[in-house]
């Protein structure tokens, strides 16, 4: 908890008070490791799955250790074959040395890995998705409460914690907290896997301590691929997204949640004075619309709803009121629903829609998508 460890798969739910939840005397308590890594625009799990498998073994040890638990599941994105193929071989090289399996190294732990891939659901990213997909059902969120912490697999109480969270472990436990907590402004501690694509001259997955501007993270990725910055998306398609005139704020939790956006996971997204915001939405939209679980009304028929309205505008089959409509459709979808899907649709929409107003007018206008000037495409802040 001294650390200011917080989950880096999205929400940033600081990791000691996740701990602190599960129940001590309810046995067995499972460790579920999230590598169902699919937020578009993340590539950070897959990078260390490939990379560096013996990290995140390391990490999910020490967590078993300080929780008490024996059994650690990792859900793997199922694409992932090359990150799955080094992360098994990394578990069987563990076991052979003895830093798996029953009593480690003379130590009394028993701990026991077992990698599953997913079979390429996005939702199955979502924890209680992937818990019944765990278990062999369909990767259907629940409702919570309860919450993993609580009630996870199998009914029992269970950690679920990103890839990346569970690699910080290891320097936490080896440097110090007063070391972590170097890093990072209060009460954002630590570095972040920033992925970096988009208009940049050398995209990436950089590691860096949280709290550096949008403008800072383009240089460090080469510099801008073109002549101006149109918009930047902070943390994944989910997260809100940002105009040429926000590019001081700070990428860490505080700053973009006061910035009413999110780091989420990390995935940056930058595009310059080419790009099309309304071409862009739609892209996004198509990718909701294929991956909604279809459990919740708002969002089984909200999703596709929003996606044929930004279709038919970069049509140029739009109506006036297309803009205005497609607002109030996307909040209904907000807060409504089982599980944060829904607000992964419509923040970003809203977003879109109202920042770049001008754009999705001019479609309107003139029957056809049309790139304007950046000044001219972006609403300026209030
Ligand atoms: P959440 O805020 O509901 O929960 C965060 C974590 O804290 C969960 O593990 C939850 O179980 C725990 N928690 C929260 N309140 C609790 C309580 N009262 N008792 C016990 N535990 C509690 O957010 P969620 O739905 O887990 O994550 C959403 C985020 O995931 C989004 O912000 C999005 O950015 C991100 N995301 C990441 C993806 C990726 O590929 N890494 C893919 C899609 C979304
Ligand atoms: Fe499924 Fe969407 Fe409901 Fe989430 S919000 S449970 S993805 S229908």
């Amino acid at each position: 908890m001294d650390s200011g460890l917080k989950g880096r798969g999205g929400a940033g739910f600081s990791t000691g008070l996740k701990w602190s939840f599960v129940p001590k005397d309810i046995k067995p308590c499972y460790l579920c490791c999230n590598a169902d890594e699919s937020e578009p625009g993340t590539f950070s799990n897959r990078y260390v799955l490939e990379k560096n498998p013996h990290l995140l073994i390391e990490g999910i040890l020490i967590c078993c250790y300080a929780m008490g638990i024996e059994t650690a599941y990792i859900y793997i994105r199922g694409e992932f074959t090359l990150g799955k193929k080094m992360l098994d071989a990394a578990i069987k090289e563990a076991y052979e040395k003895g830093y798996l399996g029953k009593d480690i190294r003379g130590t009394g732990l028993n701990v026991d890995i077992y990698s599953h891939p997913g079979a390429g659901a996005y939702i199955c990213g979502e924890e209680t998705g992937l818990i019944e997909s765990l278990e062999g059902k369909r990767g259907q969120p629940r409702n919570k409460p309860p919450f993993p912490a609580v009630a996870g697999v199998f009914g029992k109480p269970t950690v679920v914690q990103n890839v990346e969270t569970l690699c910080n472990l290891p320097f936490i436990v080896g440097n110090g907290v007063e070391w972590y907590t170097q890093m990072g402004p209060t009460p954002n501690t630590g570095t972040k896997l920033y992925c970096i694509s988009g208009d940049v001259n050398e995209p990436g997955v950089y590691e860096l301590e949280l709290g550096l501007t949008c403008s800072e993270l383009i240089e460090v990725a080469g510099g801008l691929r073109g002549e101006e910055v149109k918009a930047v998306i902070p943390g994944g398609s989910s997260a809100p997204i940002l105009t040429h005139y926000e590019l001081d704020t700070r990428l860490d939790f505080t700053a973009l949640t006061l910035a009413k956006s999110m780091l989420g996971s990390g995935g940056i997204i930058v595009m310059n004075e080419t790009r099309n915001i309304v071409d862009c939405l739609l892209n996004i939209m198509k990718f909701y619309a294929h991956e909604s679980c279809g459990q919740c009304t708002p969002c089984r028929w909200g999703t596709p709803w929003v996606r044929d309205i930004v279709q038919r505008i970069a049509d140029g089959n739009g109506q006036k009121k297309s803009v205005a409509n497609n607002i109030a459709n996307v909040d209904t979808m907000t807060w409504n629903t089982i599980c944060v899907f829904g607000i992964a649709v419509s923040w970003p929409a809203v977003s879109y829609m109202r920042k770049f107003r001008p754009e999705f007018e001019a479609a309107l206008r003139e029957g056809k998508l049309v790139t304007l000037p950046v000044a001219e495409a972006t609403v300026p802040p209030e």
